[in-house]
């Protein structure tokens, strides 16, 4: 039986078409591109895994055709879904649509060698970044040992010859296929409606791309007076540290001093910054694991255990055997750390060049936190198999290393004793960490977002660039840059195609999510002090949440474990109101000047 029923909207000058047939047109549809996107990106999936594992001409080839095919896909998919637009589906289908309308990660136009091109620019970006090696007085190292050397040196000129030598490996050589990739990739956006790829990707989160803007922006107000005092105290630090010649005591810090080959984490500057009394307080993870001998492996046997006393399943034999934890002596590999799930249901793997370092020790709970989070929304549709939104993908093993505290790691025999007055010492470790990524968390979309919007052109890319790092951070370049420079490449979410707002608004969620659970688990003090480990109330309610995946709004989700319906950064402020206080006191005794 054919029935129409034509229903105008009030709110819609078009007319909505409302049939049975229709709607189970939508609904075939959906199901059938779903099945066939499955498949794609299982295949696309195993293939990267083997070319990023063993970077080569050939894999690097047969990677650019599978990940343009994947993208090719789901291109025509999105084009042929349009016919679905003005029939109303039931909300299930309908979030269906919605969420395919934004999947695809490398927008290919259709003209075949424009979209065989930007794949093939996209693997030669990352494979120039994941190989090159930054070079200082005829020696060569690879990222990961420049960042080791980085975080350990204080030396002023041989921080700044590897903050140097790695952006002169990559930048230049990236720079013209950056430029070549925005072009097509803005082509193959608009081809699917959206005015760029910066308005696609802020059109994941459930709400118009505007108002996402507005969201982040107010996030980023709310907690810049944190950052700007502990800016205040660090530069005062190190200005003492390094003499006035090289660090004054007002505006800028240079972005090489501060442990980190980005200058996005500054918790390896910590026994340079802080007072004596804190150094002697502070808990190394580092020198624990080194005591106990612990391994690679090792390392991710402790994460494991974490989520496995929270009621988690542990993973499964495979995760062992398949999974890349250190660098291979013999070939090139993509280091940067990632999580896989294979085949989306229980090949799950990470993939990391693990050093033993405190930081290391957490970006494994970062990773496993992805790998819990697959599995965990394993048994929904194709198409819901993500986070609430990626902001929840990256917050899951943050919010977990917000429980490492001094009396877990006692708990679990990596520490002996708790020193007397650790809080702010911890605090202010934690705060180098994840105060300090703030800005940057911001500031990388919000120079990408200005790239693909045509805003900034080519030849404005590293000056806006240097003018978001001095405004947000309050940082600035050691040397002088220019056009033939191109120091956004030498990140690698830039020549990766991988947006970054997910980290900015995991730095926020990854404390909401503290907060909630350390209630459940009926914890009462101070939050810094909370560890969920082993609480199991904690752990159904985070399973029950991140079961969900992406099969409701993000708001929906977020409510099943705070109650609240928006992003806050009201607990982020709350866990390091402590050293809020010792910090402007701090820079008041000093009589440091804030502000850059
Ligand atoms: N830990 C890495 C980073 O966040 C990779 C990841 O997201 O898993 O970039
Ligand atoms: N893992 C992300 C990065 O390395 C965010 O911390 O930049
Ligand atoms: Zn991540």
């Amino acid at each position: 039986m054919k029935r129409w029923l034509v229903i105008p909207l009030l709110f819609s000058s078009t007319f909505c078409l409302f049939s049975e047939e229709k709607v189970n047109e939508a609904k075939k549809f959906i199901n059938e591109a779903e099945e066939r996107l499955e498949k794609k990106w299982i295949e696309a999936e195993r293939i990267n895994w083997i070319y990023q594992t063993y970077i080569t001409y050939d894999t690097s080839l047969i990677a650019s055709n599978v990940n343009e095919e994947l993208s090719n896909l789901t291109m025509a998919l999105i084009k042929d879904s349009t016919k679905f637009t003005n029939v109303i589906k039931d909300p299930v289908t309908d979030r269906k649509f919605k969420l395919l309308q934004v999947s695809v990660n490398l927008a290919t136009p259709s003209d075949s060698s424009k979209s065989s091109r930007l794949a093939k620019v996209a693997t030669e970006m990352e494979s120039i970044y994941s190989t090159g090696k930054a070079c200082v007085d005829g020696k060569c190292y690879s990222l990961d040992e420049a960042i080791k050397i980085l975080a350990d040196s204080k030396d002023y000129k041989l921080a700044l010859k590897l903050w140097k030598g790695w952006r002169d490996a990559v930048g230049p050589k990236i720079k013209p296929l950056y430029s070549e990739y925005v072009s097509l990739s803005n082509q193959g956006a608009r081809e699917i409606g959206f005015a760029d790829v910066g308005e696609l990707w802020r059109s994941r989160f459930d709400m118009p791309s505007e108002r996402f803007l507005e969201v982040v922006d107010a996030l980023w107000q709310e907690v810049k007076p944190l950052y700007e005092s502990l800016h205040c105290y660090v530069r005062g630090r190190l200005s003492d540290y390094y003499g006035d010649d090289l660090v004054p005591k007002s505006g800028y810090i240079p972005a090489h001093i501060l442990g980190n080959m980005w200058a996005q984490d500054w918790s390896n500057i910590y026994q340079i910054i802080a007072p004596p009394e804190f150094r002697r307080k502070m808990v190394s993870i580092k020198e624990s694991l080194n005591k106990k001998g612990v391994d690679e492996k090792g390392m991710v046997k402790y994460a494991e255990n974490f989520f496995v006393s929270l009621g988690f399943e542990p993973l499964p034999d495979s995760f062992w055997e398949r999974s890349m934890f250190k660098r291979p002596r013999d070939r090139e590999v993509v280091c940067h750390a990632s999580a896989w799930n294979i085949d989306m249901k229980d090949d799950l793997r990470i993939k990391m060049c693990i050093s033993i370092t405190d930081e290391d020790f957490k970006v494994i709970h970062h990773e496993l936190g992805h790998n819990f989070y697959q599995r965990a929304y394993k048994d929904q549709p194709p198409l819901f198999r993500a986070g609430a939104h990626t902001g929840f993908h990256e917050a899951i093993g943050d919010t977990i290393v917000l429980s490492i505290t001094p009396s877990y790691l006692k708990e679990i025999g990596l520490i002996e004793d708790i020193p007397e007055g650790w809080d702010l010492p911890f605090l202010l470790q934690l705060a180098l960490e994840k105060v300090v990524f703030l800005p940057f968390g911001y500031l990388i979309d919000k120079w990408r977002w200005e790239v693909f919007s045509g805003k900034i052109s080519e030849e404005k890319f590293n000056e806006r660039w240097w003018e978001l790092r001095k405004e947000l951070q309050g940082i600035a370049p050691p040397v002088e840059r220019t056009e033939k420079d191109f120091d956004p490449g030498a990140k690698y979410h830039i020549p990766a195609n991988v947006p970054y707002i997910r980290y900015f608004l995991a730095h926020i969620l990854q404390f909401q999510f503290h907060k909630a659970l350390c209630d459940l688990a009926g914890f009462k003090g101070p939050l810094h002090e909370c560890s969920i480990y082993k609480s199991r109330k904690a752990g159904e309610k985070f399973i029950e949440m991140m079961q969900k995946g992406a099969s409701a709004p993000w708001m929906d989700t977020l409510a099943v474990l705070t109650g609240a319906r928006e992003m806050s950064a009201k607990p982020l402020l709350i866990y390091f109101s402590p050293l809020k206080k010792w910090l402007d006191s701090e820079n008041k005794k000093y009589g440091y000047k804030c502000g850059w």
